[in-house]
């Protein structure tokens, strides 16, 4: 298959940022990702980088020297299913709310808490995407990816891929090592109902819903997602840019005597979660701007691109927030955002 040369991305990441790629080529099958791979083996285990979405990328170079893939399989298909489930197989290129709307129609309960989240499939996995108390990983069954460099065909199980939060095996020791094919999830005949995170009992109150179904909590979080996360059709961003980091116990307890209204959920390990958004909008970044780079007005964890910014000036940003984070409450921030 032939590469394509000097191909801009700006339509290819959620944050809207111009960078060309030096090479480009889009797979829609494994197959066709096994020819490439045949092909331009040793290219892509020098350098290469698998686009999904682009809803986690921040590009920072005008010019990528590498070689992007853009991975475009598509296919939703039930497996198999037992008394309890249905085991659904989702290729990587599908495009994840796409996936989330289509278990909803046919009664594949337990996904609809991540409606509305931008990005595919593949993509889902490698950083265990997560919303109002659900993580991709409570419904992930096993993971199907191609091995660059051996050639084959890999399954792991939901344990093989150490889930944690914003976390895989995928960000670690096998970071660009595989090409996420399929995802198979593992999905509820029977659905329990997940309600208690944040808003979504408010907003089903609101809706005026008498009687719980996976429509219906998809909707609340569809709505709560709209009112203050950005559409990146219209404003560039990618979700959370930070992830919400976790403190000591001590530690907590220190800045909760300074800051009474602090935001802190404990951890299994005992330590503590902190809301990131909070911390940001506590030292005044809530709805600044600085040319086209700025922090959301309406959730600070947020980073928006208002047209023209380039990944450096909204890494530059991330930077001085990050480091005001550091100076006012002894933490530190880490990026979600895979910077390229
Ligand atoms: N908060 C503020 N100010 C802000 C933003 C948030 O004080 O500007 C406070 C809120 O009042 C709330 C707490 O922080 O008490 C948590 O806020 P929210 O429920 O909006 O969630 P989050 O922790 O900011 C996380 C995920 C989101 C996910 C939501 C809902 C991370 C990094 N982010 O955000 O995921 O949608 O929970 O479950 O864990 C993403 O990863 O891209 C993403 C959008």
């Amino acid at each position: 298959m032939p590469l394509q040369n000097n191909i801009s991305l700006k339509k290819f990441n959620s944050f809207g940022i111009e960078s060309i790629a030096r090479d480009f080529c889009v797979f829609n099958s494994i197959d066709e990702l096994i020819e490439i791979i045949d092909q331009y083996r040793d290219l892509i285990i020098s350098s290469h980088l698998i686009l999904g979405g682009g809803s986690n990328i921040l590009l920072t170079q005008a010019l990528l020297d590498t070689l992007v893939l853009k991975n475009e399989i598509k296919g939703i298909q039930l497996k198999r299913e037992d008394a309890n489930y249905f085991y659904i197989e989702a290729a990587a290129g599908e495009n994840w709310h796409h996936f989330v709307v289509t278990c909803i129609k046919n009664g594949w309960a337990g996904v609809e808490n991540l409606s509305l989240i931008p990005g595919t499939v593949g993509a889902a996995p490698i950083q265990n995407i997560g919303a109002y108390g659900v993580e991709v990983k409570d419904i992930i069954e096993s993971v199907e990816a191609y091995h660059i460099a051996d050639q084959t065909i890999h399954r792991f199980t939901n344990a093989d891929c150490a889930f944690d939060y914003r976390d895989s095996i995928f960000k670690k020791n096998q970071k660009n090592q595989f090409v996420i094919t399929n995802v198979l999830f593992r999905l509820s005949k029977y659905p329990i109902y997940k309600t208690n995170y944040g808003a979504i009992e408010t907003e089903l109150t609101k809706m005026g819903i008498k009687e719980l179904s996976i429509q219906s909590i998809s909707e609340a979080v569809i709505k709560i997602r709209s009112s203050k996360l950005p559409d990146p059709q219209i404003i560039g961003n990618a979700g959370s840019f930070f992830k919400n980091p976790s403190i000591s116990k001590a530690h907590f307890e220190q800045l909760i005597k300074k800051y009474p209204s602090i935001n802190g959920y404990p951890n299994k390990d005992g330590s503590i979660k902190i809301a990131a958004g909070w911390l940001i909008e506590k030292v005044g970044w809530k709805g600044y701007r600085e040319g086209d780079a700025g922090c959301h007005s309406l959730q600070a964890l947020v980073l928006i691109n208002y047209g023209a910014a380039s990944g450096s000036e909204i890494l530059a940003l991330s930077d001085k927030i990050i480091l005001s984070i550091l100076q006012e409450f002894d933490i530190q921030l880490e990026r979600e955002v895979n910077i390229l």
